[in-house]
């Protein structure tokens, strides 16, 4: 059975396996670098949103995380220019729709809730799937840099992945205290009403 199609007829005609390799390497190389744009826009972006976060936040806790984490992430900032200086492309952001969309998802719980222990059990789910969205990219783009072979990259884009995933951990240990008090708070208050 000789059915060819003609991705089979190239790899005949071509030096044995050499086209499709080269193609693929350079259609995750592109993909790579699209992404590493992607990320830049976002790391900027949290830049500016982080400070309206802490500035609506009133746990002692949530504030103390997110203000470590806004110097992280000017750090993250810069490891991501390292990053495309060892790879040898020009720092570029594009914008990122889907933080773009976090970070408007954030400013809406900020407005939609009650300053208190809501709105920073909000702040904490907005923040979550923020962090969960940098851990996924950074962890695909280590690996991405990895098959490239950019291993300095790999290991500056690691290094940022294992700061999202400690101050995740660290916002799921406040959110756990948060939502406690939130809601003995409430039942508290409910107690008072019916006593009355
Ligand atoms: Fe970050
Ligand atoms: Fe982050």
């Amino acid at each position: 059975m000789k059915s060819t199609t003609s991705k089979h007829t190239q790899n005949e005609t071509a030096p044995k396996g050499v086209t499709a390799k080269s193609d693929a390497a350079k259609g995750l190389r592109d993909l790579f670098e699209d992404q590493l744009k992607d990320i830049y826009w976002a790391e900027k972006e949290l830049t500016k949103a982080i400070p309206k976060m802490i500035k609506n936040s009133t746990s002692d806790e949530l504030i103390e995380a997110l203000t470590a984490h806004l110097e992280e992430t000017k750090k993250h900032v810069t490891r991501l220019e390292e990053a495309f200086t060892v790879i040898g492309v020009k720092a570029q952001s594009k914008k990122c729709e889907a933080m773009a969309g976090l970070v408007r998802e954030a400013e809406e719980i900020m407005e939609a809730t009650q300053p208190g222990v809501v709105r920073d059990a909000g702040i904490i789910l907005a923040g979550q799937k923020v962090e969960h969205y940098e851990i996924a990219t950074y962890g695909t783009l280590a690996s991405f840099a990895k098959i490239l072979g950019e291993t300095k990259a790999a290991s500056l884009l690691e290094k940022t992945l294992n700061e999202e995933k400690a101050v995740d951990q660290k916002l799921s240990e406040i959110s756990n205290s948060i939502n406690v008090d939130a809601v003995d708070e409430d039942m508290e208050m409910a107690d008072t009403h019916t006593k009355r």
